[in-house]
């Protein structure tokens, strides 16, 4: 590579995301806080920036936004792939791994296993412990642990239960073909029970992907749980390629009971819009929950981008960046219990003092205007807009004139949208360049978004994170414009705040 592909490939690394240093990555993967530290570990080609030679990579940080990036955690060798999974902390060394006074952490993952070994084309949950609190891992030597003979069985996650029916391990996976999540149960981790499956159910148009499994208080009452099934599925996500859905329900102990099903069996097509998505936009893949995390929380952590182009985006030598992580919470919307989604790291790490921008009830006619003052390429942007006569309104972010990112609202089809077609580099593949939408209503008359933009993202959370909308971009480094549009007629920006962090 030269010097300049490599400059320019690297404008594209994201200030606000992690993206390994020099590989490819995928999922999401063993998502921990443990010892006041977040791991993420992830889906790593340790020798290429494309799919491959599939490891656990791993990265640490103490505030959600700067990462470290460490040794490859856990690699493939001649007989497996590591796929996906999650880690747990053996609190009371169940598996005997650790000692009483020194309980390990312990990786479940899906043991790919590669034509010639022993379990050739098969996927079964396999184990891995670390003594030294994440850094290094040993693969049990009686791997796998649950077989079930399948070449479709995969992404282990293992909580922690304990309710009315005691308390154990449970592993929510996936039997990827059949729309199926698997759950299991195992007092040790390593003899398991099964105990149910949910599915098909919803959206169906493409492999069960990366499972998880947790309760979150209802409207903030610590008495009144209720349990979140997610599940990503690739395709068949609500803009094409992957995505994640999410069902709202209650677990027994054995069995997740859904109370958000709106369509049972192979999915109605045409009924794609009413379910549950974690996110409307097309990169927002894999979500899955930090185990352990501070304070209660539910943070999640998605691999920002599609399987459609993932392999073809314009970044070099790394490839794929995470999302941002998330808080996400129950409450009761319109009736039903829908998942609220805001940014959850601490955006104060960030070094040097953030500069700002700000407007006030001011009406936008028909045609573009320029914010000046209001440029930047790392940016946290909050708006609030009350609709008037024109037919689409909102933002272009990153423009320069020629290219930019629409993030709009077009009241009358009840849509909020984020075009790409004129975002950047588009050209890598035939999918990328997109209008992409999300439904969106007026809540007190007006719509309001924060968005952060980064050198190759933009994240979308409506309506005080309703609705949410992750997409790649890949624009000019020169294009840092920030402007406000409307079309075929007005609207109003009651209030915007721009924060610029680079
Ligand atoms: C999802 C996925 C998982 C699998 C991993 C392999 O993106 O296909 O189902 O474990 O990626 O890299």
């Amino acid at each position: 590579m030269t010097a300049a592909t490599a400059t320019t490939a690297e404008t594209f690394r994201p200030a606000l995301h992690y993206a390994a240093r020099s590989t490819w990555l995928n999922d999401p993967n063993g998502l921990i806080f443990h010892e006041g530290v977040f791991h993420l570990y992830y889906q790593n080609n340790p020798l290429d920036n494309v799919w491959g030679n599939m490891s656990w990579g791993h990265a640490t940080s103490p505030d959600l936004i700067t990462w470290t990036e460490h040794a490859v955690a856990i690699a493939c060798d001649e007989d497996e792939d590591i796929f996906s999974g999650s880690i747990v902390f053996d609190r009371e060394n169940t598996s005997g791994f650790g000692t009483d006074s020194a309980p390990p952490l312990v990786a479940v993952y899906t043991s790919a296993f590669k034509s010639g070994s022993a379990h050739s084309g098969l996927q079964a949950q396999s184990l891995a412990y670390s003594r030294d609190g994440g850094y290094t891992w040993t693969k049990h030597t009686a791997n796998p642990v649950l077989n079930r003979g399948s070449a479709e069985f995969r992404d282990p996650k293992v909580i922690r239960y304990t309710g009315d029916a005691g308390s154990y391990w449970v592993m929510v996976a996936v039997e990827a073909t059949d729309f199926q999540a698997v759950l299991y149960k195992s007092y040790d981790l390593k003899n398991w029970e099964l105990l149910s499956a949910f599915g098909p159910a919803n959206a169906t148009g493409g492999v069960w992907e990366c499972p998880d499994l947790f309760p979150l208080p209802v409207d903030g009452d610590p008495n009144t749980l209720r349990w979140v099934l997610t599940v990503n599925l690739n395709p068949g996500g609500p803009n094409n390629g992957s995505a994640g859905q999410y069902f709202v329900g209650d677990f027994d102990g054995t069995t997740f009971t859904s109370a958000t099903t709106v369509t049972e069996g192979l999915q109605d097509p045409d009924r794609l819009g009413e379910y549950q998505w974690l996110d409307w936009g097309r990169d927002y893949y894999a979500a899955v929950s930090f185990s352990d995390a501070p304070g209660g929380r539910r943070l999640m952590i998605a691999w920002m981008n599609n399987w459609e182009y993932a392999n073809h985006i314009p970044t070099s030598p790394w490839r794929s960046p995470m999302t941002l992580a998330r808080e996400v919470s129950l409450h009761t919307i319109d009736g039903k219990p829908r998942l609220i989604q805001r940014a959850a790291g601490d955006f104060a790490s960030l070094s040097g003092p953030a500069r700002t921008f700000s407007l006030a009830d001011t009406e936008i006619s028909d045609g573009t205007r320029i914010l000046d003052g209001a440029a930047g390429s790392v940016q946290r942007i909050d708006i609030t807009l009350a609709p008037g006569s024109a037919t689409e309104f909102g933002l272009i972010v990153r423009g320069n004139g020629d290219q930019g990112t629409r993030i709009g609202i077009r009241p009358t089809q009840g849509a909020l949208i984020v075009d790409r077609r004129d975002s950047g580099q588009t050209d890598f593949h035939e999918t990328f360049a997109s209008i992409d939408t999300a439904p969106i209503r007026t809540r007190d008359g007006s719509y309001e978004l924060s968005i952060y933009v980064d050198h190759c993202s933009v994240e979308v959370f409506a309506q005080d994170g309703q609705v949410t909308m992750t997409e790649l971009i890949f624009p000019a480094p020169t294009s840092t414009g920030l402007a406000v549009y409307a079309s075929g007629g007005t609207a109003t920006i009651t209030s915007l705040h721009v924060t610029q962090y680079a």
